[in-house]
């Protein structure tokens, strides 16, 4: 379990959802010295925050929070100028902010503010996210952990992780919007990956299916024979638990994970294989 253990500080934007507070508190269980937890939701990102501090392992955590709109470039900047500002760097990005598409309709009657307000979140948010920190990433120190039974390691500069989706692959009916965010979003981390790799930040994604969170449950709202269908087509017939996308997560920003760069870590069970014929 030592490599699991991580030390730095962390930014979590969408930091109060299923995932992002999940991440969050893993973090903090893991060791780290500090979490920004960035919402749009500002009330439950002070919450989240606070309650981050019952978990935290490290005795000099420290937990803020603070209210963003990731689709805003002056908004990320301020996040970022108040994170450098109380923890003096960036070690760790995790990008968990997202949106749904407003109905699930055919791609002919989509419309296009829908269109541009899933594609300004899902993807542009990521971009702005990804350049603002990594200007800062890119000027801090290198940082090294000591591993217990394999000595020091090197971590680089920094590491970005973006919560994508299985939807960066495939594609399901009538959310023609989230599916085109998701393909962008593994551009967009492919992209960086590719230009900061020099610099020793590394950028990857998890993409996983169905994850029971909030944004899960209002699509099971919305469409009823959604739990039916994951149980039928999923192989391990359930949605993925937001402890699993928070470990590959932790993983990803983890010292046994140095040589993983660009990735897009699948967390499928398989899914987007191909049919099954028995
Ligand atoms: N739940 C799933 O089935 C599933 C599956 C695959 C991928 N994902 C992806 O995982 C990520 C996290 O989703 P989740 O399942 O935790 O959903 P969630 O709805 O619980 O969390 C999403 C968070 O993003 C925040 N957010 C929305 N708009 C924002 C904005 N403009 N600026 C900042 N924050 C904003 C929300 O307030 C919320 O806290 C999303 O990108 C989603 O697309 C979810």
């Amino acid at each position: 379990m030592a490599q699991f253990r991580i030390d730095g500080f962390t930014v979590i934007i969408g930091g109060t959802g299923g995932i992002g507070k999940e991440t969050g508190f893993t973090f903090a269980e893991s060791g780290v010295k500090g979490i920004l937890f960035a919402d749009v939701d500002g009330v439950a990102s002070a919450n989240v925050a606070e309650e981050s501090k019952q978990i935290a392992t490290n005795s000099k955590y420290k937990a803020l929070s603070t209210k963003i709109d990731i689709a805003d470039a002056q908004s990320v900047q301020e996040m970022v100028d108040l994170a450098v500002k109380e923890f003096g760097r960036i070690d760790y990005c995790i990008n968990a902010a997202g949106v749904d598409v407003a109905e699930y309709i055919p791609a002919t009657e989509t419309s296009e503010v829908d269109y541009d307000r899933v594609m300004d979140i899902n993807a542009k948010g990521a971009f702005l996210v990804g350049r603002a920190v990594a200007k800062i990433m890119k000027e801090q120190d290198p940082i090294s952990i000591t591993l217990p039974r394999h000595g020091a390691r090197n971590l680089g500069r920094g590491s970005i992780v973006n919560v994508a989706s299985a939807m960066s692959y495939g594609v399901v009916p009538a959310k023609l919007p989230y599916a085109t965010s998701k393909h962008a979003l593994l551009g967009i981390t492919r992209a960086l990956a590719m230009d900061l790799k020099g610099f020793g930040i590394r950028v990857n994604q998890v993409s996983p299916i169905w994850v029971k969170t909030p944004m899960f449950e209002e699509e099971c709202r919305r469409v009823p024979s959604m739990p039916e269908v994951v149980n039928k087509i999923v192989p391990t017939q359930r949605a993925v638990a937001p402890d699993e996308v928070a470990s590959a997560i932790q993983y990803l920003c983890g010292p046994s994970a140095v040589f993983v760069n660009g990735s897009g870590l699948l967390l499928d069970a398989g899914l987007l294989l191909g049919p099954t014929f028995a």
